[in-house]
């Protein structure tokens, strides 16, 4: 084989294999919800801003609701790294506490949104934020 054709096949080769993981990556059913969950953050803090918590809370609820689908799903990383066994078994219970302790917050989030304790909802949306940096520092593969 030349050098340019041997080049060129480890080219095509390394940009497939990219391309295929990058693709099974973002073709999850977890990251189609992750997905829906920005969307539904982004709409549900405008609402705030806006003084409409009635409609926050809604949102909220919705937000509940994918954080309760995305907790039947596994983590793309634990497929790419091969995870199995107790392993795999650790890691989707250590998964399962973050999606159900963030959920534990959107609930609080939701009495803080009715009574109307806006301290209280910025210090939530931290901890929403923190849940997230926790979340993905852990389970999201990088790709
Ligand atoms: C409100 C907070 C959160 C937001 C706004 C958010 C948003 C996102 C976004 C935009 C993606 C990329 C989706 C794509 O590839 O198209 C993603 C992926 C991901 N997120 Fe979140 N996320 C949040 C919280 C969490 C939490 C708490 C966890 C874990 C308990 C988590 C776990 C993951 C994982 C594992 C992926 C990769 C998808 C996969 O493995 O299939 N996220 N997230």
């Amino acid at each position: 084989m030349n050098k340019g054709l041997l080049v060129a096949t480890i080219l095509s080769i390394s940009c497939s294999s990219f391309a295929f993981a990058e693709g099974a990556c973002d073709e999850t059913a977890l990251s189609g919800y992750m997905a829906n969950i920005k969307d539904e953050m982004r709409l549900m803090s405008s609402d705030v801003k806006s003084g409409d918590n009635d409609a926050a809370v809604q949102r909220v609820d919705t937000l509940i609701s994918f954080f309760e689908k995305a907790r039947n799903e596994t983590p793309y990383k634990f497929s790419a790294n091969n995870l199995q066994g107790s392993q795999l078994k650790e890691q989707k219970a250590e998964y399962t506490k973050v999606v159900d302790d963030t959920i534990v917050i959107l609930k609080k989030l939701e009495n803080a949104l009715q009574s109307g304790d806006a301290p209280q909802v910025k210090m939530l949306f931290g901890e929403i934020g923190g849940q997230r940096k926790l979340g993905h520092g852990s389970f999201k593969a990088n790709c």
